[in-house]
Parts: structure tokens; sequence; C-alpha cells
């Protein structure tokens, strides 16, 4: 009786821990572990990332280049800051789009999201960078467009990388964001869309739009006031 009653124990605190693992690596994606873990899991799964998001050249153009483009017509030539690149999603989508003739620059921390960007952009007008998004190293009013696709959440400092956006941001520059809006297990990483704005106004962003796009994230448009 006794054995079974230990057995049971071991059991119940072995599916404990494979429940908290779970939790804390796969479903959160590492950001209640910290910065570091996030980056090392990105670095972990850069070769799969693509693979798994299955992005759609088109659509990817259809709902974010395009509309990027048409927010700052007529801008053909925009300097453009892409804040957690990963694989080089946004400047992907930007060269595929003919009217397209800027400069993009991804910035991120993870190296091997990087690596796999670098491999699909062959192009003189695009260039990554190692860093984080709450120290951007760029001087004030760099850019006329910033974007930051599925990111936000998994920061260290969300408001921190959003005050940094604004700083490296023209005045009237654009802000291309998402908001996540399912996981309901990243207790206080995720925001409801009044938490966004209010984050977005915090940063000192105007203009505040929300956009339905996907079933996990909406798009958020947003720009620099004048003065
Ligand atoms: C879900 S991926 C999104 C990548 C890309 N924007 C896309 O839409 O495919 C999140 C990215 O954010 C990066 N990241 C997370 N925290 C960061 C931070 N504080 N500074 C810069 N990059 C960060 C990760 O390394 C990862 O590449």
């Amino acid at each position: 009786m006794h054995d079974w009653l230990s057995i049971f124990l071991i059991t119940l605190i072995g599916f404990g821990i494979a429940a908290l693992l779970y939790w804390l690596l796969i479903e959160t994606e590492g950001v209640f572990l910290g910065q570091r873990v996030v980056t090392w899991l990105y670095n972990r799964y850069a070769r799969r990332y693509d693979e798994i998001k299955r992005f759609v050249p088109q659509l990817e153009v259809q709902h974010l280049s395009q509309p990027l483009m048409q927010e700052i017509a007529p801008n053909r030539v925009p300097k453009v800051l892409d804040v957690a690149a990963g694989t080089g999603r946004m400047p992907v989508a930007l060269l595929r789009l003919a009217g397209f003739s800027g400069h993009v620059i991804g910035v991120d921390l993870s190296l091997k999201m990087l690596a796999i960007a670098v491999a699909k952009t062959d192009s003189p007008r695009v260039s990554f960078i190692c860093a984080p998004a709450e120290r951007l190293p760029f001087p004030d009013q760099t850019f006329d467009v910033v974007t930051c696709l599925e990111a936000l959440e998994f920061m260290a400092n969300s408001r921190a990388a959003l005050c940094e956006m604004a700083r490296v941001l023209k005045p009237d520059g654009v802000l291309l964001a998402t908001n996540r809006l399912t996981g309901k297990w990243m207790f206080g990483r995720r925001w409801s869309a009044g938490q966004m704005q209010e984050a977005l106004e915090a940063a000192g962003f105007v203009q505040i739009q929300f956009e339905r796009w996907q079933v996990d994230y909406e798009k958020v448009w947003a720009r620099k006031p004048l003065t």
C-alpha cells in the first residue's frame, strides 16, 4: 500500500514538472524565464521557424508591405526599421513589392534568426543588426517607418521598446506593430486593446488604429506627432 502511494506521488510530481516545463518553454516561449531564455529558444528553433509559420508570400505583401507603402505614399524610398525582425519576414515582404525602393534595417537579439534573414534577403537595400529593442543603436528621428511584428509580448520591457521606436521615428513617421489576441497562459504579457492604446500613448504615439488581421494578432497603426 505504501509503495503504491509513493509511485502515485512520484508520478504526480513528474506530471507537474512536465506541465510546468511545457508552460514555461513551449506555451509561453520562455518569457517568464527572461530575455536570455527567449533568445536561446529562438536560436534553437530558427531553422524551423519559417516551416512552422508557413508565410504565404502574396498574403504577406497584401497584408504587410502594400498597406504600409499606401500609408506613407507618395514616399517610395523610406528608411524602414523592423524591430524583432526574426527571419526577415517584413524585409522580404517589402523587397517583393515593386513600389518599394527604400532601405530596411532588421534588428533582433537572435543571431540564428538573423542568419536565416540574411540568407533570404540578398540585397544592398537590406541589412541586419543584432541589438535589443529596448536600446536601439540609432540616432533620434532616423526612420520613416518602424515595424514590430509578433514580438512585443516576448520582450523584457515592451514599454521601453515602444519608447525607443518612437525616439528613432521621424516626426509624422509610421509605426506598424501587432497586438497579441490569443495566449491565455501568457499572464500579464498579453495586452488588451486598451492597454496597448495606453502603452502607445505613453510612448508618445498618436492616431492609433487597430485593424483585424489574423486569429492570433491584430495590426496596430500609429504615428509619431509632427511636433
Ligand atoms: C515571433 S518572432 C517574430 C519575428 C518576425 N517579426 C515575424 O513576424 O516573423 C519574435 C522575435 O522577437 C525577437 N525578440 C524578442 N525579444 C527581443 C528584444 N528584446 N529585442 C530584439 N528582438 C527580440 C526574437 O528573437 C524573435 O526573433
